[in-house]
């Protein structure tokens, strides 16, 4: 049996969401990506989370071009959740002013809710270096892939240094991370395995250990 997950409030907002969130950009049509999951695969997944405790998504329009989307509205329980889930939090931050950790900062002191998409760097933090899946070939030499720094390759070392040393997985060590700080993890999660691995319910790191995995990080510029 699964773990259940855990809620949180949303900031101060009304919106309760789960621990984690699930990413459906993984979700639709295999020409706009191939490495996404096609639609009975999507349903299947879907309905894993829904069992699993697991009650919000996190969507957009673009993904598969509108296909995750269409994928989404077939599974009726998902699809009131879809829509809290959507509601987001802006302010007239003047953001050319803050720094990202900075941003973090104001917002946990007004009540914003902070959810972190892509919590496991694309699945960088959740394989060891050089692995490769369908996904990391993909984009292993495509202009939009994100920048590596030496830095990062050292965390993602740590990373799995500290997830044999505790016996998790490497994507566990990340998202337990996350939660240290506050932040919801949207993570894209792709098999019913890794969804309930997603649940870090009761995994928590030491300040030791999560300054062992921050020590090296170098600051870069907000993406967007
Ligand atoms: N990425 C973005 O730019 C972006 C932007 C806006 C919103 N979002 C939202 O954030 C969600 C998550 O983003 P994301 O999929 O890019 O990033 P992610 O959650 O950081 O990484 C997902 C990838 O990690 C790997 N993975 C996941 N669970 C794993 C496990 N237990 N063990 C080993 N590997 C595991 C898989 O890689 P493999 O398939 O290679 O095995 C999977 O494709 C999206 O679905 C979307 O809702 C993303």
């Amino acid at each position: 049996m699964s773990i259940q997950p855990e809620y949180r409030r949303l900031g101060t907002s009304g919106l309760r969401v789960s621990v984690p969130i699930l990413g459906t950009m993984g979700m639709g049509d295999l020409e706009w990506n191939n490495w996404v999951l096609p639609e009975d695969k999507s349903i299947a997944l879907l309905k894993a989370a829904w069992d699993a405790g697991i009650t919000t998504l996190d969507t957009a329009n673009m993904y598969s071009n509108g296909v995750s989307e269409s994928i989404i509205g077939k599974f009726p329980v998902f699809s009131t959740e879809r829509r809290c889930a959507s509601a987001s939090y802006q302010e007239d931050l003047p953001r050319s002013a803050l720094q990202e950790l900075e941003l973090i900062a104001y917002c946990h002191y007004k009540g914003i809710g902070v959810t972190a998409y892509a919590p496991l760097m694309d699945g960088h933090l959740a394989r060891p270096i050089g692995t490769e899946t369908t996904r990391s070939k993909k984009y292993s030499s495509i202009k939009s892939e994100k920048p590596r720094l030496e830095s990062d390759l050292k965390i993602i070392q740590r990373v799995q240094e500290l997830s044999e040393r505790k016996n998790w997985k490497m994507s566990q060590v990340a998202l337990a991370w996350l939660l240290s700080k506050n932040s919801i993890p949207i993570v894209g999660a792709n098999s019913t395995e890794r969804l309930h691995e997603a649940i870090v319910v009761g995994k928590t790191l030491t300040n030791e250990e999560i300054k062992y995995l921050e020590e090296l990080y170098e600051h870069r510029p907000v993406r967007f």
